[in-house]
C-alpha cells in the first residue's frame, strides 16, 4: 500500500510502499480516504516519542483520519465492514498511522461512525482539533459571563475553542492577525486582539483594565506564558496544550493552572459528531493535498501560518 513514512526520526517523510496490516483480535482494518494532518504527526518524525516509546521503522505518520472499515478482527462486535468511520489512528508502537491506504484500530478504541453526511476530507479534519477543543473548554470551566482570551485562536484547536467558549456563554477575545479578524467573528469572537502587533497584555487591558477570567494557549512557551497570566484575576485559569504551565507557581498565586492533556474516545467522538450536526461546531478545512505531498504540507504547517486544517486526500 502507499504510505507517507520516516525511515528513522528527523528523516524526512517520504512515499514509500510498505505491507498492508492485519487486524488482530478486537480490531478493525480501515480503508483511509482521507488523514488530517495536526502539528504532533511532524513532532513525533522529530523523535518526540523517542524516549517513551519503541518505534519500528519505517515508521507511517498520521493519527487522525476517515475511511470505511474493510475488515474485522476476531470478537469485534461494535463496528461493521462497509461503515464509514472516522477518529485517531496512531500506532506509532506498530509503526502504524494513517497517512497510508490502510491503518488499523481497536474497536473500543477513539473510533466512531461519520457524521451523517459528512465528507470524507471534512470527517478527518475533526478528531484531534476538534476533541481538544472540547475537552479544554470543559476542563477550564468556561462559563456565562467569563471573558477568556483564546492564544492560537485561528488554527485548528483555536477554531474549536472560539466556537465552544462563545456557546458556553463567554466572551471570547481570540488572537488573529488581520487577514483571519473577520473569520475569528464569525466563529464566534467578540474581540481580536493581533498578536504580530505588539504585546497582547497591552492590547487586552486597553480594553479589560480589571483582567479576564481566562486564557485558552494553543502556542505559548513558559515566558509567554508567565507573562499573560499577568491578564487573570484572582481565581482565573490558565490551560495549555504545549505543557508550559506550572500548576504549583499558578496556584501560589491564586489561580488555576492546567497542562492539557487530551485523550479520545469514541463517545467523545459522538459528542463532537452531534455537535456538527446540530450546527454548534464548525471545522474549516483550509486546504487538501495529495498523499505525495504530505512533507511538503508538514513543512509548511511546523513554519507556522494555519487557518484551519490541512487534510490529505489518499
Ligand atoms: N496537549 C494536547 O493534548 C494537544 C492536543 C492538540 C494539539 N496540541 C498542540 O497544540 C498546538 C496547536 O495545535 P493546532 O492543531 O491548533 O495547530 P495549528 O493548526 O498549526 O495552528 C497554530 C495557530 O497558532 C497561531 N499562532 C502562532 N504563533 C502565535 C502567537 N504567538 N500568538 C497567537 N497565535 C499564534 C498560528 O497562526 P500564525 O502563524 O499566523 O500566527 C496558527 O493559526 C500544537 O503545538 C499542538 O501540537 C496539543
Amino acid at each position: 500500500m502507499r504510505a507517507i513514512a520516516v525511515s528513522e526520526y528527523g528523516a524526512t517523510p517520504a512515499p514509500m510502499n510498505l505491507p498492508v496490516p492485519e487486524p488482530g483480535p478486537g480490531e478493525i482494518l480501515v480503508r483511509v480516504i482521507a488523514a488530517g494532518l495536526n502539528p504532533l504527526d511532524w513532532k513525533i518524525a522529530d523523535g518526540m516519542l523517542k524516549d517513551s516509546v519503541d518505534a519500528p521503522f519505517p515508521l507511517i505518520l498520521g493519527q487522525d483520519g476517515a475511511g470505511v472499515v474493510d475488515a474485522v478482527g476476531e470478537g469485534v462486535t461494535r463496528l461493521r465492514p462497509g461503515e464509514q468511520v472516522y477518529g485517531s489512528f496512531r500506532g506509532v508502537e506498530r509503526g502504524l498511522g494513517s497517512y497510508a491506504e490502510y491503518t488499523v484500530a481497536r474497536d473500543d478504541g477513539p473510533v466512531a461512525k461519520m457524521p451523517a453526511g459528512m465528507l470524507y476530507t471534512q470527517a478527518a479534519a475533526v478528531p484531534t482539533a476538534s476533541a481538544t477543543a472540547l475537552a479544554m473548554v470543559e476542563e477550564a470551566r468556561v462559563d456565562t459571563g467569563q471573558t477568556v482570551l483564546v492564544v492560537g485562536a485561528t488554527g485548528g484547536v483555536g477554531q474549536g475553542v472560539v466556537q465552544l467558549a462563545s456557546r458556553a456563554g463567554a466572551k471570547v477575545i481570540a488572537t488573529a492577525r488581520d487577514d483571519m479578524a473577520g473569520t475569528m467573528r464569525r466563529l464566534g469572537a467578540n474581540e481580536t486582539v493581533d498578536h504580530s502587533a505588539g504585546d497582547l497584555n497591552r492590547q487586552v487591558l486597553a480594553v479589560h483594565s480589571d483582567g479576564i477570567d481566562a486564557v485558552l494557549d494553543m502556542v505559548g512557551d513558559t515566558r509567554a506564558t508567565e507573562h499573560l497570566a499577568q491578564l487573570l484575576r484572582p481565581g482565573g485559569t490558565y490551560i495549555t496544550t504545549t505543557w508550559s504551565v506550572h500548576p504549583d507557581a499558578m496556584e501560589a498565586k491564586g489561580l488555576r493552572g492546567i497542562n492539557f492533556e487530551g485523550e479520545s474516545s469514541a463517545e467523545l467522538l459522538d459528542r463532537l459528531s452531534d455537535l456538527i450536526d446540530s450546527g454548534g461546531l464548525r471545522v474549516r478545512v483550509e486546504r487538501e493535498v495529495p498523499l505525495e505531498e504530505a512533507a511538503d504540507a508538514l513543512a509548511e504547517n511546523r513554519a507556522g501560518g494555519a487557518r484551519g486544517k490541512t487534510v490529505l486526500r489518499i
